[in-house]
Formats: structure tokens, C-alpha cells, sequence
């Protein structure tokens, strides 16, 4: 009884398992896994409690859902709320001059989340995001 397999058998064996993690780790083939989170319900959010979103091209970063998340606005009257959360492997991206970059493998990202540059993975996860400009307020979802 049990499983009896030869050296040379165990030996090819290991090697896939070997080339199959390090795709995985390398990001190709489909194995983006940085997941974003969802939201249960929406949340509202002051304006007036974000400074850096008072002029157009502002970026607040900030906890939602115990996840990092970035808001952008991007007009006068329209926001982007994006996790921050990178598509690759899962890293926080951080923001930079026009947008986003991952400091794992590079991934680059504008500052309406699409992927520009970099490590090659999806765009930033984005959310509805209603303004809301006679009550001063962000609703997220
Ligand atoms: S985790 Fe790999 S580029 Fe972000």
C-alpha cells in the first residue's frame, strides 16, 4: 500500500510544482490576486473633513472597510474613490505626482486608477462615488 513513486518520477513532479509557484509569484498566466474590498453598505463621507480634495487634482488617502483607499477629484464636481489595494499581488499602492505606483514590482496607475506602466496587471479597483455639493458629502459604494 501507499503511493511508490521513482526518483525520476518525483523528480519532474517537483519540478512543476516548482515552475507553477514561481508563475505565481511572477504574476503571469492569470495570477493576479490583490483583491479589493466591497463594500456592505454605502458610506458617506464630509468633504470638508479631506483638506487635500478642496482643489481639483487633490488625492486623500484614507481607511474604508478596514482597507487602504485613495479619493481623487477630478473636477469640480466629480470624485474617483479607488482602493489602493494593487491588482498584482496585493501591495498598497502609494499616491505620486498624476497617480499611483506599487512599490513591490513597479505597477503604475494614472490617477483614475487605469494600469500605464510597470509591472503588467488590471487597473485600480474604482467605486461609485456621488457628491453630493449642498451637503458637502461623498457617498461610496
Ligand atoms: S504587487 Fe506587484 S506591482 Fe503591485
Amino acid at each position: 500500500m501507499g503511493c511508490a513513486i521513482g526518483r525520476r518520477q518525483f523528480i519532474t513532479q517537483g519540478t512543476l510544482l516548482a515552475a507553477a509557484a514561481a508563475l505565481a509569484a511572477c504574476g503571469v498566466a492569470g495570477s493576479d490576486f490583490g483583491t479589493a474590498p466591497k463594500f456592505s453598505s454605502p458610506t458617506v463621507l464630509k468633504l470638508s473633513d479631506y483638506p487635500s480634495l478642496a482643489s481639483v487634482g487633490g488625492v486623500a488617502v484614507l481607511t474604508l472597510v478596514n482597507s487602504p483607499f485613495a479619493i481623487v477629484r477630478t473636477s469640480s464636481a466629480t470624485f474617483v474613490t479607488l482602493s489602493r489595494i494593487c491588482p498584482h499581488q496585493g501591495s498598497v499602492v502609494t499616491p505620486v505626482s498624476g497617480g499611483f505606483t506599487c512599490p513591490n514590482h513597479g505597477a503604475q496607475f494614472n490617477a483614475s486608477g487605469q494600469w500605464v506602466g510597470g509591472q503588467p496587471t488590471s487597473g485600480l479597483h474604482s467605486y461609485t462615488t456621488v457628491y453630493d455639493a449642498t451637503a458637502g458629502t461623498l457617498t461610496v459604494s
